[in-house]
């Protein structure tokens, strides 16, 4: 096998001929079957001018990179996150038990963990949508109010805004993340405390948002009720800290536990989804489990060039490693995927945001793009001019559904036209003698498309984006389970709010002059 540089070295000169990335790319790829399905996710990467050469130099640097062994590493739990000594098992948490034992040594410990987890889960899940869980005053409950943020936020609310539909029968599910007053009123006006039922999530139970919202959160409720009994039939928590969850004073009989081996942005497989047990029932939930698992499946055992995943994982590496290409553009054309963006800016980005090998080297060249996105058709009226004829170079995943959800199937073929149009103008571009009007192309893009959008396929798709980011991590050689990142700014704005709690102070130099400055201006002590 070739070494990883060699790989490197021979996919670049590929990258640097003309005729790699243009129109005679995509034309050779139209035969090179670069359209594969899994689980209910059909992938289409014709239009990515990559051709059968570069397909398999890609696949050849996969292997180099030893895909196959570290794919088999995370399955088998081993501390694949290695700044952090831990296991990366999100798998484990929708893997059946012929699976588990297939993958793990030591899967009978794994299976009796989750199989007591997932029964106290469901009790409760039946209890509070049967109407069984009373709060404090006898009334059944409502209303679900999720606190946490970043992975113990995105993930459901993603999920509950694309498959639940509200009734007057359903319950109402809110999700509260920001530290901003703002998300804090508008959540909590006009909810009836006798009816709401509170979940904190955080893994770590530390995070600075969500404490601070629990906290005030608890305050409102005692406000209102001016019984702390009643905190008992109105908070619960999922957790791995079930110490400071206890402490907070929310009962055992209330906690849920996750494993140390689940990473925040891969969490809603474990108690961390069970706003979304709520709102779609514990057998909508096991659905979402079960179509992560088929495409766990899949990317376990299909060869890497037939591999929905990897594919999408080597057609990122091209577009970023070799082209340059530093964003990549989300177009959900599916309303109920409006969240999608979000949700994978997280996955991807705090994931693959990474400067550093896994052995402390810097990396030689770029690793993860910048995500952004919005629905389509939408994003065609605001931003898809500079996607069109703008200087940026980015690449793009449409992802759309073959059946509508609705009776509007006129409105379901004109949206799928305007997605299909808009990856052909992005991919083909036009010649025009007036160069205003003239569309460059070459703008790489991949074509999702789900059978149908319900709980099983959504499952699958977000599997086949965490692996896809796996993927890509073993490629640049990077961890892709820590986030040290984001701690620098935890750690500073810590003084920060000190002084700004204090009113300011005078002549401080602590935090840097221009710092400095701008907690004068905040505390009023310098009027703009
Ligand atoms: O600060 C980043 C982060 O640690 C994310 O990785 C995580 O999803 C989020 O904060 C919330 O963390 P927790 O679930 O521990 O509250």
């Amino acid at each position: 096998m070739a070494s990883h540089t060699a790989t490197w070295d021979a996919l670049n000169k590929l990258a640097q001929a003309p005729d790699t990335a243009g129109p005679a790319a995509r034309a050779a790829a139209v035969d090179n079957d670069l359209a594969v399905s899994a689980a209910g996710v059909h992938a289409d990467l014709r239009k990515q001018g990559i051709d059968p050469q570069v397909l398999q130099a890609l696949v050849a640097l996969a292997e180099a990179a030893q895909l196959p062994q570290a794919r088999a590493a995370m399955f088998a739990g081993e501390p694949i996150n290695n700044t952090e000594q831990r296991a990366v098992l999100h798998t484990a948490l929708r893997a059946t038990p012929d699976a588990l034992k297939r993958r793990m040594a030591n899967a009978d410990a794994m299976i009796a963990t989750l199989s007591e987890q997932r029964e106290r889960e469901s009790a409760f899940v039946s209890a509070v949508r049967e109407g069984r869980w009373r709060g404090y005053q006898g009334q059944a409950i409502q209303t679900i109010v999720n606190i946490g943020i970043g992975g113990s936020h995105l993930g459901p609310e993603l999920v509950v805004d694309a498959l639940h539909r509200s009734g007057p029968s359903e319950l109402q599910i809110e999700f509260l993340s920001n530290i901003d007053g703002n998300n804090i009123d508008r959540v909590l006006r006009g909810l009836n405390p006798a009816t709401t039922l509170f979940v904190i999530a955080s893994k770590s139970f530390t995070t600075q948002e969500t404490a601070v919202n629990a906290q005030s959160v608890r305050a409102w409720f005692l406000e209102r009720t001016g019984d702390p009994d009643a905190i008992a039939k109105h908070f619960v928590a999922v957790s791995n800290n079930l110490e400071a969850a206890a402490a907070f004073g929310i009962p055992a009989d209330n906690l849920f536990a996750m494993g140390e081996w689940v990473g925040g942005r891969y969490s809603l497989w474990s108690a961390v989804g069970l706003p979304i047990a709520l709102a779609l029932g514990w057998e909508g939930f096991a659905a979402l489990l079960a179509g992560a698992g088929a495409m766990d499946e899949h990317f376990e055992t299909a060869p890497l060039a037939r591999n929905l995943p990897v594919l999408l994982a080597l057609a990122g590496v091209w577009n970023s490693s070799c082209h340059g290409r530093a964003s990549h553009v989300l177009l959900p054309y599916d309303d109920r995927l409006r969240l999608l963006p979000d949700y994978l800016q997280q996955l991807d980005m705090e994931s693959n945001g990474k400067r550093t090998q896994k052995d402390g080297q810097p990396v030689a060249g770029t690793t993860g793009a910048m995500l952004w996105g919005g629905r389509g058709t939408n994003g065609q009226h605001a931003f898809h001019q500079l996607l069109h004829q703008g200087t940026q170079d980015y690449s793009a995943d449409f992802i759309l559904c073959r059946t509508p959800a609705h009776r509007y199937s006129h409105h379901h073929s004109y949206l799928n036209a305007n997605a299909l149009a808009q990856s052909q103008a992005m991919a083909d571009g036009r010649q025009h003698e007036d160069p205003h009007r003239a569309v460059p192309g070459n703008r790489p893009n991949t074509t999702i498309v789900l059978e149908q959008l319900n709980a099983t396929t959504l499952g699958a798709l977000l599997a086949a984006y965490e692996h896809k980011v796996f993927c890509q991590g073993v490629i640049w050689n990077i961890n892709s389970f820590d986030q040290w990142g984001v701690e620098l700014g935890k750690v500073l704005a810590g003084p920060i709010h000190q002084t700004l709690a204090a009113g300011g102070l005078d002549g401080d130099a602590t935090h840097g002059p221009a710092t400095a400055a701008l907690i004068a201006l905040l505390t009023h002590r310098n009027e703009p």
